[in-house]
């Protein structure tokens, strides 16, 4: 297969580009914009096959996706690309509506011009594949699990947009045909994650002595799935998925951010232990809540499980602790990160 991937030097897209350049014969193109949160070293270690190749590009221009379509020839479109960053939507909605809708309807109507060319056995087995978020589903109580069937309540800027572009492709496919599929997953994590977000903004901000901020009291849940497991389902529903369908994709791993926080600091203990021996749990710091904050976020993953076979191999104990082991081994990674971009970026409202 050919397949196009939008956000590819992201954080899911880049493990999805690993998984397919190191575990499948599939020819990739990667279409990025590279803004802060594209990173190409992510992507450096399968750079060097002549099955991939990159494009710098922006998902709102559509001669540029007309192009790269057109040159390409994708038998999928794997779209990732979004603006991800839920504080950063509060502070700046503006980008999020015009990547995650406009960019989406670019993609989408300049997808459907390429479909329509395309001869009778390849129109038939396109796929475009959007990759989507469990937030549109709005907040959990205690009890409960977000179902395919889940009516849609987005309640931040970014789940609003991400919740727009879900209805966009919803429409392209039942409106112009549009051999579509959508996939709703939990929270990611694992290595090459953007240390703007919990995990790694946790683990880095511990290694570097400074306050680790939870934020409110620490106890809103989310359900955690490893980046690679993710990678895995995202393969199997653009090869095996039925077009139209919706998948959730969940890692059956519930934690309280207070857990989360306290779990990486005694493996830092563990691995990396502070020079005055003490335990890293005392940097924690309770900050002011994130406007809006989703008390709970869990997903059944029943029908991707029972129609694609798909689970999540690692329980959130083992996965965790290849994260920690990770940013303890690649350090340059997320180093050269910090020096390019945290004197001038939003990392976390505590830095704000
Ligand atoms: P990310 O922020 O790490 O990466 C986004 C990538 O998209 C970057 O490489 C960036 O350069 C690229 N990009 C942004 N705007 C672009 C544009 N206009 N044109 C081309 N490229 C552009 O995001 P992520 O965490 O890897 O998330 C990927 C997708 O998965 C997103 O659609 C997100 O909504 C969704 N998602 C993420 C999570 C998660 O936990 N990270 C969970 C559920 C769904
Ligand atoms: O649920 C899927 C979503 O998960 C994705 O769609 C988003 O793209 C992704 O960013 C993620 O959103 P969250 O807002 O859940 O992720 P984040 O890592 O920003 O925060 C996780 C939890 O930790 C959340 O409850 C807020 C809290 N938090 C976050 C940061 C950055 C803190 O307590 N302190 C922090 O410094």
């Amino acid at each position: 297969m050919r397949i196009l991937v939008t956000g590819g030097a992201g954080f899911i897209g880049s493990a999805l580009v690993r998984r397919l350049i190191e575990h499948t014969e599939h020819e990739v193109l990667v279409f990025d914009k590279l803004t802060y949160a594209g990173v190409l070293s992510s992507l450096a270690p399968v750079a060097s096959s002549n099955r991939y190749h990159f494009v710098k590009s922006d998902i709102c221009d559509a001669d540029a996706v007309s192009t790269a379509l057109a040159e390409f020839r994708p038998d999928v479109v794997a779209h990732l690309a979004a603006e991800s960053h839920v504080d950063r939507s509060i502070d700046g909605p503006g980008e999020f509506v015009q990547t995650n809708l406009v960019g989406t309807f670019v993609m989408l109507n300049q997808t459907l011009g390429y479909w329509r060319g395309l001869q009778d056995t390849a129109k038939a087995s396109f796929r475009f594949h959007h990759i989507s978020t469990d937030e549109v589903f709005g907040s959990l109580g205690d009890e409960g699990l977000f179902t395919e069937t889940t009516p849609y309540d987005p309640r931040s800027p970014y789940s609003a947009s991400k919740a727009g572009s879900d209805h966009l492709v919803r429409a392209w496919g039942h409106t112009y045909g549009l051999p579509v599929l959508i996939t709703n997953c939990s929270n990611n994590y694992g290595p090459y994650h953007f240390p703007e977000k919990l995990i790694p903004l946790i683990i880095i901000r511990a290694l570097n002595g400074e306050p680790l901020p939870v934020y409110g009291d620490g106890s809103n849940v989310r359900d955690w799935l490893f980046v690679d497991d993710h990678a895995r389902a995202l393969q199997a529903v653009f090869e095996t998925g039925a077009p139209g369908e919706t998948y959730n994709v969940g890692g059956n791993a519930e934690r309280r951010n207070i857990e989360v926080v306290t779990t990486i600091c005694s493996i830092l203990d563990r691995l990396d232990p502070r020079k005055d021996g003490r335990g890293y749990a005392e940097q924690i710091t309770y900050v002011t809540d994130r406007p809006g904050h989703d008390h709970r976020y869990a997903i059944d993953a029943s029908k991707i499980r029972a129609d694609l076979g798909w689970t999540p191999s690692v329980t959130f104990e083992q996965g965790i602790e290849q994260t920690v082991r990770w940013y303890l081994e690649n350090r340059s990674w997320w180093q050269d990160i910090l020096d390019a971009r945290y004197a001038t970026q939003r990392l976390g409202v505590s830095n704000g």
